[in-house]
């Protein structure tokens, strides 16, 4: 399949990237450095760009088949908009070019606050929200603009990334609390994503997921 990969710099993207190379598939990277790390391969396409223009998110899901983001924001808890703005910006593309299946990362925190324990709600989330606050909200509109774009989505909610070996071992649970969900290996939420490109049973579907 052709994917077009956000965020394809980043930790956890840069797995993705090798990830669904290694599973066959043509991947796009819309990149906005030019040094990007990303390894020369002949189903690899670079391309240069902005998550937040416009034609240079048209352009890079123009012509293919699934849309996977791993951008992540480095404002901690002051105000962002790079998760809404992109996803908006990327559903819009996906709109117009005809193209349905789109999987982006969360984080754990965005778990209905019913389906939390007293710990995590009271405690361990109000502190996490003092230091990344302002992604969880973004996260939040991002995961509203997915639900209700009328497309095939699936958002992944996983817990701490860590840099760990992939495992191929990892625990889902759709819409709801994964019990003892600590953390998780980049490279393992990396396959997760592209696994998740044709599992059917995820669309529609915000995913916890850990080790
Ligand atoms: N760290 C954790 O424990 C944890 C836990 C749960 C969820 N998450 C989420 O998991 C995701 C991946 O995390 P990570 O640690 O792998 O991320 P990361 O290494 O920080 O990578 C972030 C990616 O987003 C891109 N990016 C950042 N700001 C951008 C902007 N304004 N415009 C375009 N691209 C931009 C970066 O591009 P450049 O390379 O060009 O900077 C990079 O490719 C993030 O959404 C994060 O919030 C993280």
């Amino acid at each position: 399949m052709k994917l077009t990969i956000f965020g394809s710099t980043g930790q956890t993207g840069l797995q993705v990237v090798s990830a669904a190379l290694a599973a066959g598939h043509e991947v796009t990277a819309l990149v906005r450095h030019t040094a990007s790390g990303l390894q020369p391969h002949s189903r690899l396409r670079v391309l240069h760009g902005q998550a937040l223009s416009p034609p240079d998110v048209g352009r890079a899901i123009h012509g293919c088949d699934a849309v996977l983001s791993a951008l992540g924001s480095r404002e901690g808890r002051r105000e962002t908009f790079l998760y809404s703005r992109s996803a908006s910006l990327m559903l819009d593309a996906m709109r117009n070019s005809g193209v349905r299946r789109i999987i982006a990362v969360s984080a754990l925190p965005l778990l209905p606050a019913e389906q939390k324990t007293f710990v995590e709600r009271r405690i361990v989330h109000p502190l996490l929200d003092q230091f990344f606050g302002g992604s969880y909200d973004d996260m939040r509109r991002m995961e509203v603009l997915h639900a209700v774009a009328g497309m095939d989505w699936t958002v992944l909610r996983p817990p701490r990334l860590t840099n760990g070996r992939a495992t191929g071992s990892y625990r889902e649970a759709l819409d709801s609390r994964l019990e003892r969900a600590r953390s998780i290996s980049r490279a393992d939420l990396a396959a997760a994503m592209v696994a998740a490109v044709d599992a059917r049973r995820l669309i529609g579907h915000a995913v916890t997921i850990a080790h």
